[in-house]
């Protein structure tokens, strides 16, 4: 029988105070590949921290997270970039997208700053953008907010990873480039195999997913259905 894959993302027993304030406290979460999950919490309670700790960007007092089965605790920075890179595709808040440079060019420069092979670079981003819908333009800065988010979408897919994070993906978007951006993101398991974690107070994003869950006293549950998610 051969060897099942790793999980996407597994993080065991993880905790971080900042000063006196416990954010995490024993935190748990397995993500497989082809699963989505939604977590929800209030502002302050620590989903971008958590993001960063998945990203290898910050350390936990405490815990493990481990990427595509590799441990981040065992890795020097370099390593860590590497792991990033090659596995991790991450969707900003706000895109975060170099408004001077095109569509094409802010995806196909995410490949080449990742290390990929640059032949077909180009056509990769714009073959990726197509399927999208984003319509080719000089500069993002022409774009509306959802074409621009769903070039952000482009650009954390470019390396194909096999962990998916998205930050309040569409807090920036009015309510039907919300639902757009929202059924793009959560068709990504099952078209390319990939594990999606989003982090959002939208509960209409937060319900797309396979499993939707809070934090809640510094570990994850499943969230209660109703109640605002803030
Ligand atoms: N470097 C830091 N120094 C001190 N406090 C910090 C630091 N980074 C984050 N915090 C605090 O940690 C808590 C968690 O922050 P975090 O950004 O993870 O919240 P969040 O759940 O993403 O909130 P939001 O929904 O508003 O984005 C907040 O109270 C924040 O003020
Ligand atoms: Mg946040």
């Amino acid at each position: 029988m051969p060897e099942p894959p790793p999980p996407a993302l597994a993080i065991s027993g993880l905790s971080y105070a900042i000063g006196d304030r416990v954010l995490f406290d024993g935190l748990d979460l397995a993500l497989a590949a082809g699963e989505s999950v939604s977590i929800l919490g209030s502002s302050g309670s620590g989903k971008s921290t958590l993001l960063s700790m998945i990203l290898g960007l910050l350390q936990a007092d405490s815990g493990t997270v481990s990427v595509d089965g590799e441990d981040l605790g065992g890795l020097g920075a370099g390593a860590r970039a590497r792991l990033r890179a090659r596995a991790v595709g991450m969707v900003f808040q706000f895109g975060e997208l170099l408004p001077e440079l095109s569509p094409r060019d802010n995806v196909a420069l995410a490949a080449m700053l990742a290390g990929a092979d640059t032949t077909g670079v180009h056509d990769r981003a714009a073959g990726l953008l197509r399927r999208l819908g984003v319509p080719e333009a000089a500069t993002v800065e022409t774009l509306s907010g959802g074409e621009r988010q769903r070039v952000a979408v482009a650009r954390a897919l470019v390396n194909e990873p096999r962990l998916l994070l998205a930050d309040e993906p569409t807090g920036a978007l009015d309510e039907e480039n919300r639902d757009k951006v929202a059924e793009l993101l959560f068709a990504l398991p099952a078209e390319r195999d990939c594990a999606l974690l989003v982090v959002t107070h939208d509960r209409s994003v937060a319900y797309r997913a396979d499993r939707v869950l809070a934090i809640t006293g510094g570990s994850l549950r499943p969230a209660a259905r109703g109640g605002t998610g803030r």
